[in-house]
């Protein structure tokens, strides 16, 4: 229903659109070297073909076909230049800020943020806060949360997962990250206020990247409002919490230990002590929020995949994570020096990364011409880096279908070949807190349970990550003699 409403429209201001944009657009570059490659048709541009293929065979075609260092497309309604391979991750992620600057979909930017950010340049404040992000999310700030990562996937475990006998990995991948980001981020874990988030917040996930049409009925006019409304919810809690704080300040009570991530938000302050306005510390937790959400359940989710596809993998990360078992009582709690210990776990985890990665890449922006491969990418294209050019490449991991987790010993893949999280001054700020997530998580799994897939022929689509299209069902066969 949505879907065909969404197409009507779309149809019904295509005309429109067309003369509009026939008008308006520029033709070529002309006397440019730019990327070869095409803009495919009026308006919609690849489009279709990106969606119709899948993003890992749109970059592999379009490699073969145009070039294999950098070449055009249009997509998003914006002449695109996709840069390939090593050096053309290198390029990108390391000319961030001098001819490249950050730039996102209108229509994401619209359902996240406040209208004041929009409006004004989001390159300001991503830049403003992006040092702040890494420093709190940062592995020496994360582990005092171990404990409490643990507990809830506990808690998860007897709720969600012991109680059945098949259990669909997925939707309860995104409802424990959920959780988890909600407790770790603003001590949140009443499920009703956590379902008043949860509830506008899918409908900002679900329409952040449909058609762009602002009418009664579409998936991104809901998009806007469960923007909004996330963002009205949020405030009421940030206003709370900065009240809470500057009470504690008058009573000069003793700091809680282990602060949550807002209110170590409240207390940041700059250089010349500004602190975060309430209207930036909800755009950095809905940022975190949507950056997360699917891309750590998507990486949970595989992760479990290949457990259950591969025997050998399963009793390799069995062994390790038994071996940390052993050393607890049973109530006790995971640690920082229990999750160093996860080394063969970790591997897997980032092979399944390499295999199925959750972010297919990111965009940026030209701010002057510049040149890569004797080609000229002109000012105000905007550009994207993607995993697909190197993760299944042989030229950087030779037999790229194998699962093979031994890649990540010793030196590892080759620099600028590996970008789950990118790379450069962008380069993912919640990295270590995935790393985190996804390694309790295995812990709690594998020491509970062997998994088989309830469909071993489950289909795997593209959303913003991959999903499977059953949610990933798996039997779960509890070890005999573990005890919960
Ligand atoms: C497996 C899970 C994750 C993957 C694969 C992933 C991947 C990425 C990628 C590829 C980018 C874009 C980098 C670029 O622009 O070049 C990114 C950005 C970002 N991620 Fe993640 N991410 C994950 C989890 C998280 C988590 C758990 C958080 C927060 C707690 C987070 C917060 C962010 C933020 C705030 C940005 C924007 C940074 C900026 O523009 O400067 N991500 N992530």
């Amino acid at each position: 229903m949505e879907a065909s409403l969404t197409y009507l429209l779309t149809l019904a201001l295509l005309p429109l659109s067309l003369s509009l944009i026939i008008i308006l657009r520029k033709r070529g570059s002309p006397g440019r070297n730019v990327p070869p490659g095409s803009g495919g048709w009026p308006v919609v541009g690849e489009n279709v073909e990106f969606a119709m293929l899948g993003p890992q065979r749109f970059i592999k075609e379009r490699m073969e076909k145009h070039s294999p260092e950098v070449f055009q497309t249009s997509i998003l309604g914006e002449k695109m230049a996709v840069f390939c391979g090593a050096q053309g991750n290198k390029f990108l992620f390391t000319n961030d800020g001098k001819v490249l600057t950050s730039w996102w979909p209108e229509s994401m930017k619209k359902a996240l943020l406040f209208p004041e950010f929009y409006e004004n340049s989001l390159k300001d404040v991503s830049a403003l806060q992006r040092g702040f992000l890494h420093e709190i999310l940062k592995p020496e700030a994360l582990k005092q949360y171990i404990p409490a990562m643990d507990s809830l996937s506990r808690e998860h475990m007897a709720a969600d997962w012991h109680p059945n006998d098949v259990v669909k990995v997925f939707p309860l991948a995104k409802n424990y990250t959920f959780a988890l980001a909600c407790r770790l981020f603003m001590s949140i874990s009443d499920p009703d206020h956590i379902k008043k988030l949860s509830d506008p917040f899918l409908l900002v996930t679900n329409g952040m990247f449909s058609v762009p049409i602002d009418l009664p009925g579409t998936a991104y006019n809901r998009a806007i409002k469960g923007g909004r409304m996330v963002r009205a919810e949020l405030m009421r809690i940030i206003t709370a919490r900065r009240r809470e704080l500057a009470a504690e300040e008058r009573k000069e009570t003793a700091a809680p230990a282990g602060r949550d991530l807002l209110s170590k938000m409240l207390l940041v302050r700059d250089e010349n002590g500004r602190e975060l306005s309430e209207m930036e510390i909800s755009n950095n937790i809905i940022g975190m929020l949507v950056a997360s959400y699917e891309t750590t359940s998507s990486a949970v989710t595989f992760v479990l995949k290949h457990l259950a596809d591969l025997p050998h993998v399963y009793d390799g990360v069995l062994k390790e994570q038994m071996e940390i078992a052993k050393t607890k009582g049973a109530d006790e709690l995971l640690t920082w020096e229990d999750i160093e210990k996860m080394k063969y776990s970790w591997n897997v985890a980032r092979e399944s990364l390499r295999v199925t990665p959750p972010a297919q890449g990111a965009f940026r922006e030209t701010t002057t011409d510049c040149t890569f491969a004797g080609f000229t990418i002109p000012k105000g294209w905007k550009t994207f880096w993607t995993v697909h050019s190197t993760h299944k490449n042989p030229k950087y991991f030779p037999d790229p279908e194998k699962f093979d987790p031994s890649r990540f010993e010793g030196r590892g893949p080759a620099p600028y070949t590996f970008t789950p999280f990118g790379g450069g001054p962008r380069m993912c700020p919640g990295k270590e807190y995935a790393r985190l997530e996804v390694l309790v998580f295995m812990y709690n799994v594998v020491t509970r349970f062997k998994l088989q897939r309830a469909n071993p022929n489950e289909n795997i689509v593209f959303h913003a990550s991959p999903t499977p299209v059953e949610g990933l069902p798996v039997r779960l066969i509890p070890h005999q003699n573990i005890q919960d």
